[in-house]
C-alpha cells in the first residue's frame, strides 16, 4: 500500500482550510506543503503564518514541508515551531547538509532530503543513514501540473536497492506529475511508499476514490 501526500499547492487557497478537510476525511497520510523562495526555484508560493494557521486548524495532520529554498537551515525553528512534522529540504541549496540535517532533527523534526530531476540518486547515498524521508524530483521543482520525467523511476530503484541493501527504511517519495493511474502505479513499482500529488488530486471530482486508488498501489 502506498501513502499519498496531497500538495495543496494545487488547492484552492480561498479554501484552503476545506480542501484541507476533505482530502484528510478522504484518507491523506499527510500534507505536502511546497515553500517556495523565488530564488532557489522562480515561483514564490507560501509559508510559516500559512503552516501556523492549518496546524491550528488541523493539529492532528501530518505536515510533509517541502522546502524549496535556498537556505533551509535558517528556517528549521520556525518551521517546526509551526507544526511541521517533515522538513525536506534540497541536496542543491546552498546550506550545509550535515548541519541542516542536524538542525531539522534538533528541532524534533525528520528529516527529507530531495534531488532535483539533474541530480543522481547515488548524490544522495551519503547522507541515506540520517534522513527519514528520500524525496525524488519526477519535474523540475517550482510549480505544480508539470508532465512527470521518467527518468525519476531509475532514481527510486537505485534508492530502493540501496536502502534494501543496507538495511535502511526511509519514507521514498516522489513528486511532480504523479496520478492514480499512470505515473504513481510506476512509481510503486519502482519502490516509492509515498507518493505527492496535487493537480491530479486536488482536480478530480471524486478525490476520495483518487485516494483510495493511490492507497491500492
Ligand atoms: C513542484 C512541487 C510539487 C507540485 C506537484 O515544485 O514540489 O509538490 O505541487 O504538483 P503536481 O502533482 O501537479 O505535479
Ligand atoms: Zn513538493
Amino acid at each position: 500500500m502506498a501513502k499519498i501526500s496531497p500538495s495543496i499547492l494545487s488547492a484552492d487557497f480561498a479554501r484552503l482550510g476545506e480542501d484541507c478537510r476533505c482530502i484528510l476525511d478522504a484518507g491523506a497520510d499527510m500534507i505536502h506543503f511546497d515553500v517556495m523562495d523565488g530564488h532557489f526555484v522562480d515561483n514564490i508560493s507560501f509559508g510559516i503564518p500559512v503552516l501556523k494557521s492549518l496546524h491550528k486548524s488541523f493539529p492532528d495532520a501530518v505536515y510533509d514541508v517541502h522546502l524549496m529554498i535556498s537556505h533551509p537551515l535558517a528556517y528549521c525553528g520556525a518551521f517546526a515551531a509551526s507544526g511541521a512534522d517533515y522538513i525536506t529540504f534540497h541536496l542543491e541549496a546552498e546550506d550545509d547538509i550535515q548541519a541542516t540535517i542536524d538542525a531539522i532533527h534538533a528541532v524534533g523534526c525528520k528529516a527529507g532530503l530531495s534531488i532535483k530531476p539533474g541530480t543522481p540518486a547515488e548524490a544522495l547515498f551519503p547522507w541515506l543513514d540520517q534522513i527519514e524521508m528520500i524525496l525524488v524530483m519526477s519535474v523540475e521543482p517550482g510549480r505544480g501540473g508539470q508532465a512527470f520525467l521518467p527518468s525519476a523511476l531509475d532514481k527510486l530503484r537505485i534508492l530502493s536497492a540501496e536502502c534494501h541493501r543496507r538495511e535502511l527504511t526511509p519514507d521514498l517519495s516522489v513528486d511532480g506529475g504523479i496520478n492514480d493511474d499512470v505515473t504513481g502505479p510506476q512509481c510503486a513499482e519502482a519502490g516509492a511508499n509515498l507518493l505527492v500529488a496535487g493537480s491530479a488530486l486536488f482536480g478530480a471530482a471524486d478525490r476520495a476514490k483518487v485516494i483510495e486508488q493511490f492507497h491500492r498501489l
